[in-house]
């Protein structure tokens, strides 16, 4: 092939150098989410009640004057990636000028700390140096004959490891509220699939966390007996109510029975032999309600034939997020129809749920 022989080849090296160039400048676009987060520019402007000039943003986040042409770029990047979204108005400073100023956009919004919706805790988890500094070692990864994590091969311990090294590890804080916050936006799915849950005498929540998800049951069905079930250093410190409570232990070993276990975000952080090993506890636990039991997982479910491609990249995204911190896999339905009848389960449904996630109810 002639180098740029004619127009057609020319214009697809151009298109091909600019596909390439833009994934490779792709995580600039996340660090400066990450900044517009870290900086509270989303609660400047809600607190602010109406849009802002980048002077007045500069001067409540009170930066440097000098870094107002910064600032200015930094809008520049986030607007156009739907972030922000700026208007001209009549300059205050009068005289008949005219100013640019910036609006929240339904994204930012989500970074509004004050809103049971705020995902800051989810961009301050997602682009810690501890999830990002391991991608360096992948060469070394994909050379070693090993079953570990990228997160592993990098750090000499897992991920899991790591964060149960100390119960007062900020890294461990941030990995719950992260949690948390993303359990927080279930609160909407809840309203759309309460059916799900109706008439349950009690629930166990698996791997259910600091509770958060539990809670939002709890409010909604008072009567029922919720058990959040995690590692011991993870709920040792919690309180519970009349109706919920906290219990250590080990999924591995052996899960409280209850007419329903719950799997939230917990399955895709193990790879397949383990996740049956889950299940099958699962299954053990809701005997007692015969065929009436079930479980209940919210996960991703990977749907390249139905989904849009940035739902698609997105779920890729997370794949390769689970596979590399934690060895986990997100699965496609093939994926998860195996798993589910591995584990001894007579059937399931798949319903989408949460924008990007699924809800998969499993019957015994
Ligand atoms: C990704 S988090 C999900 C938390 C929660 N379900 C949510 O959606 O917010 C996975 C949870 O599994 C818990 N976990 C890990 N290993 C466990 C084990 N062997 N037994 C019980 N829980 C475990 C972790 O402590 C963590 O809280």
């Amino acid at each position: 092939m002639g180098f740029c022989s004619n127009g057609r080849e020319e214009s697809e090296i151009y298109h091909a150098q600019i596909h390439l160039y833009k994934h490779v400048y792709n995580f600039v676009s996340s660090m400066a989410l990450k900044c517009a987060m870290e900086l509270g520019i989303a609660d400047a402007i809600h607190g602010h009640g109406e849009p802002m000039s980048i002077s007045e943003l500069a001067s409540a986040l009170k930066l440097h004057p000098s870094k107002l042409s910064v600032l200015h770029r930094f809008m520049r990047l986030l607007t156009h990636n739907g972030f922000f979204a700026k208007t001209t108005v009549a300059s205050h400073e009068g005289a008949g000028g005219e100013e640019t100023v910036y609006d929240l956009t339904p994204p930012s919004k989500l970074l509004i700390r004050s809103k049971s919706t705020c995902l800051a805790p989810i961009v301050k988890g997602a682009l810690h140096s501890s999830s990002i500094d391991m991608w360096h070692s992948s060469n070394k990864w994909f050379t070693e004959d090993k079953e570990l994590s990228l997160y592993e091969s990098a750090n000499g311990e897992s991920f899991w490891e790591f964060l149960n090294k100390t119960t007062e590890s900020d890294t461990l804080n941030m990995f719950h509220e992260a949690m948390a916050a993303d359990s927080r936006m279930f609160k909407m799915a809840l309203e759309e699939c309460k059916h799900v849950f109706e008439g349950l005498g009690s629930l166990v929540d698996v791997g259910g966390g600091t509770g958060a998800v539990t809670s939002l049951i709890n409010e909604l069905f008072p009567h029922m007996k919720c058990t959040v079930f995690d590692q011991p250093q993870v709920v040792s410190n919690l309180t519970g109510s009349e109706n919920l409570n906290f219990v250590g232990g080990d999924m591995f070993k052996s899960i409280p029975s209850a007419d329903a276990v719950l799997l939230k975000w917990v399955l895709h952080d193990w790879n397949d032999e383990l996740a049956v090993k889950i299940l099958k506890n699962c299954k053990d636990a809701i005997s007692g309600k015969g065929k009436e039991g079930k479980v209940i997982i919210v996960d991703i479910a990977i749907d390249e034939a139905s989904d849009d491609s940035e739902l698609t990249e997105l779920k890729l995204n997370y794949d390769l997020v689970m596979l590399t911190m934690l060895n986990g896999k997100e699965r496609d339905r093939n994926e998860w129809e195996k798993l589910i009848y591995d584990a001894g389960f007579s059937g399931y449904d798949i319903t989408p749920i949460c924008g990007f996630k699924s809800l998969i109810q499993l019957y015994p």
